[in-house]
Order: structure tokens, then sequence, then C-alpha cells
């Protein structure tokens, strides 16, 4: 019987990544996969990761299970970290959460809980989002639409087209929001705009989810969740999944986690118990190392600083980058790039064709997506040159 499956594509973001790493031509350009890179094109452990890792090492004790719940430090740190540790909801007992493998795990279980309180629910997605987003919430059975997102021609938001698209979402509705850092196209909403989302969210009763894969790495901790929290202040109900893959460096731990936002302390308990039977029916129970890690950098003022000012320095490297890289691309084109200083977070389009970007991987070992979307922390004073050189080639034809 499994003869008769056949061989599948490679995926889109990670056959590219393969390919990249296949290549042994000395001087390739790997932008493909959301990975942070150092000037060295190494994905760096943070040394606060290494802390709390080389002390946990020595203390633990035992392996049995995680509670289904995962690590209690990690959901108390990481509820603070995304809506505030002053936040009022969270102070009144109506955010809960759960320990989930990763941002994916993290969808997936909130995918979950959306399909036990309304069966094919729809789901409002960004025109584009990351690729990923409709198989993990397909896979349960909710059901999409697209709102107009990013205008290629402004290279921004097309709020208006936005606006027009949400109009439709109803009660009963789900709008997947990028809470920061959008992937693939790296335009984010400002605060004004996030506000007129909550006031159609509230006219309207569609529940946002978010997911904040990114905080940290755009304008910083606060301000990547400005957004976010003003939601929360308005509205009784918002589901999130956060990732610790990229602003702590765990990529390979899966430590991520759903948080609720619910009306009450009741029904945020409540809320958790559905996710750990939904994860029970998936994957029992999450892993430990990379929360426990977390939650120890969460929860000790040392470690904590330690992370923050790591992180910090990650995001204003990459902010350093996105200038230097619009002026180098500028320099090598005829083209306005003034959008990739604009944009945030690790991607942003370039604006190329599909076949522009297979040139650049054929010809030049420049390997970004056939979208054009690069990893801007992939770029370093080693390749730069190489990839504006290369953008401009193809772009002349
Ligand atoms: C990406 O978009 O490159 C990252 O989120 C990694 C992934 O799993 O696709």
């Amino acid at each position: 019987m499994l003869d008769q499956l056949p061989l599948l594509p490679a995926d889109p973001i990670l056959g590219l990544a393969a390919a990249a790493r296949a290549d042994s031509n000395p001087d390739k350009v790997d932008l493909t996969v959301g990975i942070y890179m150092d000037e060295a094109g190494v994905c760096p452990v943070f040394e606060a990761v290494q802390l709390a890792q080389r002390a946990l090492i020595d203390e633990e004790t035992t392996k049995a299970y995680m509670p289904a719940a995962g690590d209690p430090a990690f959901n108390t740190g990481i509820q603070k970290l995304v809506f505030g540790a002053d936040n009022p909801a969270l102070l009144a007992g109506r955010v809960s959460s759960i320990q989930a493998p990763g941002g994916c795990g993290a969808l997936r279980i909130g995918a979950e809980v959306i399909a036990a309180a309304a069966p094919g629910a729809r789901v409002w997605v960004s025109d584009p989002t990351w690729p990923v987003h409709i198989p993990l919430l397909g896979s349960v059975g909710l059901r999409f639409e697209t709102y107009r997102y990013y205008e290629p021609a402004s290279h921004g938001v097309d709020f208006d087209g936005m606006l027009e698209d949400l109009k439709q979402a109803k009660a009963g509705d789900v709008v997947l929001l990028h809470g920061c850092c959008h992937n693939p196209c790296g335009a984010d909403l400002s605060i004004e705009q996030w506000g007129v989302i909550a006031d159609m969210a509230e006219a309207q009763g569609f529940l946002p989810f978010i997911d904040i894969a990114y905080q940290g790495l755009g304008d910083g901790l606060e301000q990547d969740a400005a957004g976010l929290r003003l939601l929360a202040s308005r509205l009784p109900e918002m589901i999130v999944a956060a990732s610790c893959s990229k602003n702590m460096g765990l990529y390979r731990e899966r430590t991520g986690a759903t948080l609720f936002l619910c009306r009450d302390s009741a029904s945020a308990e409540a809320l958790v118990s559905q996710a750990q039977v939904a994860a029970r029916r998936v994957y029992s129970m999450p892993p430990a190392h990379g929360a426990i890690i977390a939650g120890r950098i969460l929860s000790d003022a040392a470690l904590r600083a330690n992370w923050q000012a790591e992180l910090e320095a990650m995001c204003q490297r990459i902010n350093g980058l996105r200038s230097e890289l619009r002026s180098k691309l500028e320099s090598e084109t005829d083209r306005d790039f003034g959008f990739i200083e604009r944009e945030k977070g690790m991607f942003s389009f370039l604006g190329l064709s599909k076949e522009q970007a297979q040139k650049l991987r054929a010809e030049h070992s420049v390997y970004m997506l056939d979208s054009s979307r690069i990893n801007v922390a992939g770029v370093n004073a080693r390749n730069i040159d190489t990839l504006a050189r290369a953008v401009g080639q193809v772009l002349q034809g």
C-alpha cells in the first residue's frame, strides 16, 4: 500500500535552504530560511542560553514527562513577555497559555481550539502570508479567506484593501494577523492601523489570532508587541502563537506557546484544558529542554538582562543591514529600495520576478525564495557586494 505514495516536491523554503547548503560555490549567498545569522554567517547560541543550559545540565534530576501545559516558569514568563507584566487582563487572570513545540506547534494548538469552538470556522489570512499557515491551520478543517495586505507597487500595506476585505469578517470568523515583522513582506501595521483593526473586531466580533514569531527583531520587545497589546486592551478574546525560535535562537529546541486572552478566568482555565486535550491527541506533551531554558532566562534578572542586550544588538544589526543593503542596491541599480529600510524584521521582498530569483540562484549562487523574499539577517559584510552586484546584473537582463 505504501508504495503508491509519490515523491513530493521539496518544501518551498526548506528545499531551497537545502539547495543552498549543497552549492559548492564558496561565494554563495543563502538568504532563504528565516534564521538569524551573525557577521560570520553563523546562527549563534545566545550567551544567556548557554549559561542557562549549563546550569540545567548540572541541576537536572529527571527526564520524566513535562506537565501537560508545559513548564510553569516558561508559561508565566511568556505571558508577561507577550502581554506585558502589568497588563490588566493578565493581572485579572484572563490570560492562560500552554507550552507548544515551537511557533508551528502553537499555531496548530490554536487552530485545534478554534476548531473545537467553531468547527469549520473561516480564517482570514493576509495576502501573502507565511505559506505554512495554510497547512498548519487547514489540517484541522478550518477554511480560508484572504485579505489584501501587501501592495507590490508601493512596497507597503494596502490598508484600504485590507479594511475593505475585512469588513466581510463576521462573529465566528478568525482573522490571522502577524504581530510584527510580517513574514514574508516585512511591511507592518502602524499603531493607528492596529487601532482601526481593534475598532473593526469590536464592531464585527471576529476573533484575532496573532502570530508573533519575531517579537524583539523589529523595533524591540515592547514596541513589537504594541499592536497586539492594543487589541488585548480592547477585546474580550484573542489567541496568540508565540515562539522563542528567533528571539532566543532556540530554533531546534521547538519552544513556543499558545496564549489565550479570555472573557474571564474560568474561560482561561477552560481553554488550557481544551489545549491540553488537543495536544494529547497530537503529541501528548511538549519538549522540555528549550522551554526550561527560556523559563529560566525570563525569570532570572541577570540572565534576562544578558538575553535582552544580545537581542537588542541583533535587532540593531538587522536594521543597520537594511540601510546598508538599500544603499548598495541603489548604487548597483536604478531602482528605489527605500522600502527595505522602512520594513521590519528578517524579511523583505526585493521586488524581483520568479525568473529573476531563479536566475540569481542558477548564475550567481544567490539564494532567495521565488517570491524574492530575502532573509535580511543572512546578509553580512562579506556577501553584501556580491548580492547587490548580482541583483544589479539580473535586473539589467
Ligand atoms: C521562514 O519563514 O523561513 C521561517 O519561519 C522558517 C520556516 O519554518 O519556514
